[in-house]
């Protein structure tokens, strides 16, 4: 899906969202909440704005149905996928995606993690 041109401009640089659904205990898929997400969007909330980070919002997310592979995050217009598990994989995010424009690659998701099968 590509942009019309007479789309407006988007509203944020970068839109992050960071999976804070917790799962029923002892569910096969897991939670990103079960396994410290909320900590972490609070985290990458907080050190964005530290950071002066201009136009990236950093938002709570429901389930992004790959609950295995989380902590999930995912940022938009790039669609790229990380698994984040501490604070200092946040701060990787932050710093190569987010303040550099790169990648975070020891992170990310690829298109091999996909969600087996029920
Ligand atoms: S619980 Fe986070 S992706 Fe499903």
């Amino acid at each position: 899906m590509t942009a019309e041109p007479d789309d407006p401009p988007p509203y944020f640089r970068a839109h992050v969202f960071v999976c804070c659904n917790r799962g029923p205990d002892g569910h096969r898929r897991g939670s990103c909440a079960a396994r410290g997400s909320e900590r972490l969007r609070d985290y990458m909330k907080a050190r964005a704005k530290e950071l002066g980070l201009e136009g990236v919002r950093v938002n709570m997310a429901g389930c992004l149905d790959r609950c295995e592979f989380g902590p999930t995050v995912v940022i938009y217009p790039e669609g790229v996928w990380y698994n984040a598990r501490t604070t200092e994989d946040i701060d990787d995010i932050l710093d190569a995606h987010l303040r550099r424009g790169g990648r975070a690659r020891r992170l990310m998701l690829t298109e091999r993690d996909v969600v087996p099968k029920a």
